[in-house]
């Protein structure tokens, strides 16, 4: 069996797809969510589905050792961030080299960084008169929104569209691609 651990700061949606898309799998599962805020809807929506979850402070994913010490007990063999604010600690990186992966809500290497999450990214796709949004799924590495790329998928964006349309355009690519891309990896 292959483990996964989902990090989640937020509603969790990514979360919740991912974990349903695997609960029929013999081979590959979500074990455990870890996430930095407890007030956040990815704890109901894990729950539900029978997956525990954690809350750490900012200072525990700092230090690294509270983190890495349940990873192990799940015996995780990839970490994927769904709607995760905190940066990734090299401690981690360190045990976890090539298996911690991202999705961002835009095509990097544009609308990334530090500061764009969530809608701001999509105002920004807006406010740049851009063409085009979609999703880049990359390893992480010690820079935002930095590491190589694992995938991309693309969605126009029409002159009418306003922020939130081109959120639900991302959504959509988000929970269409990213369980598969996550199976991919796993799959030797
Ligand atoms: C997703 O759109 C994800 O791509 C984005 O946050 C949203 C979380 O939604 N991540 C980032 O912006 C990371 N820079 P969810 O909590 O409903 O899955």
């Amino acid at each position: 069996m292959k483990n996964i651990a989902i990090f989640a700061s937020g509603s969790g949606t990514n979360a919740e797809n991912i974990t349903k898309y695997f609960s029929e799998n013999d081979k590959i599962k979500v074990a455990v969510v870890l996430s930095n805020n407890k007030n956040v809807g990815v704890h109901a929506r894990v729950n539900k589905l029978g997956i525990p979850s954690f809350v750490f402070t900012r200072d525990e994913f700092v230090e690294g050792s509270p983190i890495l010490a349940k990873l192990e007990e799940y015996h995780i063999d990839l970490i994927v961030l769904a709607g995760f604010m905190n940066k990734i600690s090299d401690s981690l990186l360190k045990y976890y080299p090539e298996k911690i992966v991202n999705i961002h809500p835009a095509l990097l290497p544009k609308h990334g960084g530090k500061g764009m999450y969530g809608m701001h990214v999509h105002e920004a796709v807006v406010a740049a008169g851009e063409k085009e949004s979609g999703i880049t799924i990359h390893y992480i590495d010690s820079q935002y929104d930095h590491g190589k790329i694992i995938f991309q998928a693309t969605c126009p964006v029409l002159p009418t569209d306003t922020p939130e349309d081109v959120a639900a355009k991302v959504h959509a690519l988000e929970y269409a691609h990213y369980p598969h891309v996550i199976k991919e990896l796993l799959t030797d």
